[in-house]
């Protein structure tokens, strides 16, 4: 398995990615019509606005296996809070057969390499309280911290913020 930062070419597998990631993990906890609904063409000229513009913030790494085929991606932010500086987790998705095979380890590595470049010490994620998935951050040691509403495709989704005080624990 390859980790290396996205680039523009990369942008329309990153979106079908999020998509079925999306459509697999979120089955039964957001709005059919709203999971039904997602474009990858949308999703892909969103990532690239995000992504390659001129104060970019957020950073992106992809999971590709040996024949060239995108399974996953992490994207993060350098987030300047008054004097400190706080590392987020924006998303992070790998395709259903992918999970459980260590690359959400992998990705998530790559992003705390990334923050103490830049000298960011502690870490942050939301996730919903409805995803299984969030075991996985419980395993890597997060903490929840805080507590939110979010709403898709008009429904009111709770989700929980992880954080980790020190990501040194992380590599
Ligand atoms: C959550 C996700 C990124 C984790 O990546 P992954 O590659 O599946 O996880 P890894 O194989 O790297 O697992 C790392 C460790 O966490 C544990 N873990 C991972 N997912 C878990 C889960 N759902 N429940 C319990 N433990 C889990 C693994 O057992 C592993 O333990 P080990 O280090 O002792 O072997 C991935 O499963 C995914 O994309 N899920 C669907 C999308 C999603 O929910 N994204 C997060 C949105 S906030």
């Amino acid at each position: 398995m390859i980790i290396r930062e996205v680039n523009k070419n990369d942008l329309l597998s990153v979106a079908k990615v999020q998509v079925e990631s999306n459509r697999t993990t979120y089955k039964g906890i957001m709005p059919e019509e709203y999971l039904n609904n997602l474009s990858y063409k949308v999703i892909a000229k969103g990532w690239d606005e995000r992504l390659f513009n001129e104060n970019r913030k957020e950073f992106m790494y992809i999971a590709e296996t040996d024949e060239g085929e995108i399974v996953g991606f992490v994207s993060a932010n350098l987030e300047r809070v008054n004097d400190l500086f706080e590392g987020e987790v924006s998303s992070i998705y790998i395709l259903k057969e992918y999970q459980r095979k260590g690359i959400g380890k992998l990705l998530i590595k790559e992003v705390v390499l990334k923050f103490m470049e830049n000298s960011v010490r502690n870490m942050i994620l939301w996730t919903l309280e409805k995803n299984p998935s969030r075991l996985f951050y419980e395993h890597l040691g997060g903490k929840i911290v805080g507590e939110r509403i979010i709403n898709r495709g008009g429904k009111e989704l709770q989700q929980f913020a992880y954080v980790w005080e020190d990501i040194d624990c992380l590599l």
